[in-house]
């Protein structure tokens, strides 16, 4: 009986003692105290109290507007810190910087409009960091400073439209870069400058309509360029010619393509390269000229240098023509004038005669 008290008294003391001292109301501490689930809580403000111990936080679907500086520093064990459906639009300089087992950052669904040079303080072992459905407007040396270990980065559907050279320069490890739904317009060299180790360039659903020939040259591992849903008329074959790996696919569907004799000229040097793969070239269809629009390229692609080939057609059977015309005169002229010299010598013979 006093044994039995004794384990009651225990566990009560236990059961009362983590949600209260250690675990914020609102929150579930599980698993050893290596969870703690604050998910739909009501949050509007961070520090929330956590057991030291824990190594997953899941604050998503609250109302937590700012992370201040140093905030997570009673939870140094982290490794996943999800932080999605928030409200947040303030990141304080070194609001990260204790999470130094960190690997998993999500900050999705937020209204984050910068990323600010403190932002990325400490999180050297950071993996992967979601980002998507914010309000970042564009990208800068200093936007992802300190993120050398980052293999995968989600910029999904916020608003940017310029990305300075070098922003992506400190992340040699990086393998996926999700960049689709922004507004990006144009592509410049040294944009994916260091990128080697990117294996996945998701940039469909932006607004881009010129490259950079050397744009994709630094990408040494990529196997998946999606240019998708773009602006592209036209694209230059040097452009794919310069990415230098085994095998890359390239998406290009979803453009305005200008269905003309170069891009035909375009897409079969393309075709001719063992190492890139057209995997959606069966759905590019024509915008321009108007008589192709909405047309497959690849059922009009025999005929789109037909014209041209018919004008050099053209051209050149005019060209003999009239060289053999010319010369056709050159002969009768010649013939004309030895005869005309051999009448002429007649003519003076017989006029001689006729003395
Ligand atoms: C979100 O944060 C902003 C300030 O950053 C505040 O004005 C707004 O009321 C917050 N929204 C909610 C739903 O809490
Ligand atoms: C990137 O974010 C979008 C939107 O939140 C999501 O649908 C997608 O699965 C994410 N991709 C990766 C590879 O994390
Ligand atoms: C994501 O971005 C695309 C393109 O800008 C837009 O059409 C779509 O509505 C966005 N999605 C969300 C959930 O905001
Ligand atoms: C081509 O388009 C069809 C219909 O939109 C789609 O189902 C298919 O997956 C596309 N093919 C490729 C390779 O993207």
């Amino acid at each position: 009986m006093r044994e039995f008290m004794f384990v009651l008294l225990l566990v009560t003391e236990s059961t009362c003692r983590s949600p209260s001292k250690m675990c914020e109301p609102g929150c579930d501490c599980r698993g050893d105290l290596k969870f703690t689930i604050c998910s739909r809580a009501h949050l509007t403000k961070l520090p929330i109290r956590a057991p030291p111990s824990t190594e997953l936080l899941d604050l998503s679907n609250n109302l937590i507007s700012a992370v201040p500086k140093h905030v997570f520093s009673s939870n140094r064990k982290l490794r996943v810190l999800l932080l999605q459906n928030n409200n947040i639009s303030t990141v304080e300089d070194g609001g990260f910087s204790q999470l130094e087992f960190l690997q998993k950052l999500d900050l999705s669904w937020n209204q984050i409009s910068a990323l600010t040079e403190g932002f990325s303080i400490g999180l050297a072992f950071l993996r992967e960091l979601q980002l998507s459905h914010n309000l970042l407007t564009s990208l800068d040396s200093r936007s992802f400073l300190h993120l050398d270990g980052l293999q995968r980065l989600n910029l999904t559907n916020n608003s940017i439209q310029t990305i300075q050279v070098r922003s992506f320069a400190y992340m040699s490890s990086l393998r996926q870069l999700h960049l689709q739904d922004n507004q990006l317009t144009s592509l410049r060299s040294g944009t994916f400058s260091m990128l080697r180790s990117l294996e996945v360039l998701n940039l469909a659903g932006n607004q881009i309509n010129e490259m950079d020939l050397a744009v994709f040259n630094p990408l040494t591992s990529v196997t998946l360029l999606n240019l998708a849903d773009n602006q592209f008329s036209t694209v230059f074959f040097k452009t794919f010619l310069n990415i230098h790996t085994y095998s890359t696919h390239i998406l290009l569907q979803g453009n305005p393509w200008n269905c003309d004799c170069e891009l035909q000229r375009v897409f079969r040097k393309l075709h001719s390269i063992q190492r890139l793969f057209l995997d959606d070239y069966y759905n590019l269809t024509c915008w321009d000229p108007p008589v192709l629009h909405n047309h497959r390229l690849m059922e009009v692609d025999s005929e789109l240098c037909i014209a041209e080939t018919v004008t050099v057609l053209i051209i050149t059977i005019t060209v003999v023509i009239t060289v053999l015309a010319a010369m056709l005169m050159g002969e009768r002229k010649k013939k004309k004038r030895r005869n005309g010299l051999h009448w002429t010598q007649q003519r003076e013979f017989s006029d001689d005669s006729d003395f």
